[in-house]
């Protein structure tokens, strides 16, 4: 990007973006270090914890059906592997989405991904191998899950065909703040990053409506690959999204967090929670956090209300 650009774009922003912008330092000493207690990080970094402690407090999460912590437990993986005709691997302390492998089904003797990519048994040997000796966990000793292949709904599949699309759902202190959704595109690569040229659409808490979008810093209105309208789309299943965020939140002892909310046909699923959620999320909507955040003014919701929020638990 040349420095006009970059002008043109920080002044699209700021004509765009109503209250003031939360900024890293502000989120960092204001919500991060107070609220987020560091021996609790671990809820956002070991993803076979979080699983537990949501699914334990009624989130839905996907079904994990294998975890290996050794390479001896790799022993039966053929069989166990072929009890399932889609799955996806992870490493239980990945992120950015390093080692993750989904598989949606079996051709001849080899798995096949949604890109259309095979692996033999010694690749999958060898992968899960690799997770387990850490390759994907700055070289700490992991486990690796085989969990359920999420399956999107067919609307949202409609308005991101090209890999699976999230919700992001900010939260402070138990309420939601401000919810986006990443939307994969051919630059990201089939990935829900922003930073890699994912759309962030921003959306009304209220209703569930895409409001504005984002295309790395600029204001789009379509799916930059397939024209699809995006502003004005309602993502399914908008009132249950809100409720598992506010289970999630209250699930964890963590003051500020980024739920990563996928909805699948059945309904809404967590995949993971962040401590350190981005804040991009403020661009997407054209509004800051800043007064959310502090309670001031503005962007009462509904949800505030406690309208929705289920009772004492
Ligand atoms: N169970 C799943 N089913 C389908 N896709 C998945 C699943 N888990 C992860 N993915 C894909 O991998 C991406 C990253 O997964 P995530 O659990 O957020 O790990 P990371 O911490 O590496 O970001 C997701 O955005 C999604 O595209
Ligand atoms: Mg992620």
């Amino acid at each position: 990007m040349t420095w006009f650009s970059n002008m043109m774009s920080f002044l699209s922003r700021a004509e765009h973006t109503t209250g003031s912008v939360l900024s890293m330092n502000q989120r960092n000493l204001l919500y991060i270090y107070p609220h987020n207690p560091r021996e609790h990080f671990d809820l956002s970094d070991d993803k076979i914890k979080a699983k537990a402690v949501l699914a334990a407090s009624g989130v839905p999460v996907p079904e994990s059906y294998k975890v290996y912590g050794s390479f001896f437990e790799l022993r039966n993986l053929e069989a166990d592997l072929s009890a399932f005709p889609s799955f996806v691997v992870k490493p239980a302390h990945g992120r950015g989405g390093g080692g993750i492998l989904v598989i949606d089904g079996k051709d001849g003797d080899a798995w096949t991904t949604p890109g259309g990519r095979r692996h033999t048994l010694d690749d999958m040997r060898s992968h899960l191998s690799d997770i387990v000796f850490g390759i994907h966990s700055f070289g700490l000793a992991d486990h690796a899950i085989i969990e359920e292949r999420v399956i999107q709904h067919p609307e949202m599949q409609r308005i991101s065909p090209l890999g699976l699309a999230d919700v992001r759902l900010i939260l402070f202190k138990g309420k939601p703040v401000l919810a986006m959704s990443r939307i994969p595109t051919q630059r990201s690569d089939g990935k829900a990053n922003l930073h890699q040229g994912a759309v962030g659409a921003g959306i009304d808490l209220n209703d569930g409506r895409i409001t504005r979008a984002i295309l790395g810093g600029h204001p789009v209105d379509q799916h930059p690959d397939t024209g699809e309208q995006l502003v004005g789309f309602t993502v399914p299943f908008w009132r249950h999204v809100m409720e598992v965020g506010l289970r999630t939140a209250r699930a964890v002892p963590l003051g500020y967090i980024g739920a990563d909310i996928v909805i699948t046909p059945q309904g809404p699923m967590v995949l993971e929670i962040n401590v350190r959620p981005g804040l991009q999320i403020q661009n997407a909507n054209g509004t800051g956090m800043r007064a959310i955040l502090e309670g001031l003014g503005g962007m009462h919701t509904e949800w505030d209300e406690g309208r929705y929020t289920e009772g004492a638990d």
